[in-house]
């Protein structure tokens, strides 16, 4: 099945070089099979927790990608708070495996990050993350895990503005991490707003606006949680 623009931007945004990429909330794994059949990585990991959509996603791997091709996959019906990063460990140096999380609400992406981070304390860990709503609350608890930027993008869909986040949580010697350059994380995003055609241009006022609007709605009722927001996006000239 066709990808859709923001599962094709996610999927452009991944780089080859990792020997683990775990889609997780996979839903009907879309963004998986795009990855297998360009063969992203040696091994592609599938997560959901509805196990209906596992038993049809693993049917249909089968029939598309059968064992003894290349790239291997594995099915996970489990809570993507468990995925486990650390039963895959195939060479003999520590692995960044990368994590991409799309579709699903920022407090539950947060609930699910803080968690694979708590369960591998000792792993460097890259995310791809694609929240729907609470983007500014995501990158705050990013901010707090000492996560770094590897890349940001911004995007509409539907009438709808996605986030995409590739950050990186390093807890290894660096001289074996990911050789990626990475930068701090923005509350409210850096490199993301800065446009290079007039369409982007357009999508980035759109989306500043829509988010200037809903914290002013905020601050009406809560003054106090929407202020800091506030002041971080009205830093944005675009
Ligand atoms: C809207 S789909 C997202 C599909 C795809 N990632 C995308 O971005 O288009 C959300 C999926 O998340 C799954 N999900 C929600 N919470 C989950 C959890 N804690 N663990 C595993 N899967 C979860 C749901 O079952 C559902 O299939």
């Amino acid at each position: 099945m066709k990808l859709g623009q923001r599962l094709t931007q996610l999927n452009d945004m991944i780089p080859t070089g990792y020997t683990h990429i775990w889609d997780c909330c996979c839903d009907h794994g879309l963004l998986g099979a795009a990855l297998l059949s360009r063969q992203a990585a040696p091994t592609i990991h599938f997560v959901d927790i509805v196990p209906s959509l596992m038993q049809q996603l693993e049917d249909k791997l089968q029939r598309f990608y059968p064992r003894q091709f290349i790239p291997q996959w594995h099915v996970h019906c489990i809570d993507v708070a468990q995925i486990p990063l650390s039963d895959y460990p195939e060479t003999p140096l520590p692995e960044t495996p990368l994590v991409v999380i799309a579709g699903v609400g920022g407090d539950l992406m947060i609930e699910l990050v803080n968690s694979i981070c708590r369960n591998n304390p000792e792993l460097q860990i890259d995310f791809m993350l694609c929240p729907v709503h609470h983007q500014y609350e995501l990158r705050q608890q990013l901010i707090k895990l000492e996560c770094r930027l590897i890349d940001e993008k911004l995007l509409e869909e539907n009438r709808r503005f996605y986030e995409i986040l590739y950050v990186s949580r390093n807890k290894v010697d660096s001289a074996i991490a990911t050789p990626l350059a990475t930068s701090p994380i923005s509350p409210v995003g850096g490199k993301m707003w800065q446009c290079s055609s007039e369409a982007q241009r357009d999508i980035a006022q759109r989306y500043l606006n829509k988010v200037l609007t809903h914290y002013q709605k905020i601050s009406l009722s809560n003054p106090q949680k929407a202020a800091q927001a506030l002041q971080d996006y009205q830093t944005i000239f675009l």
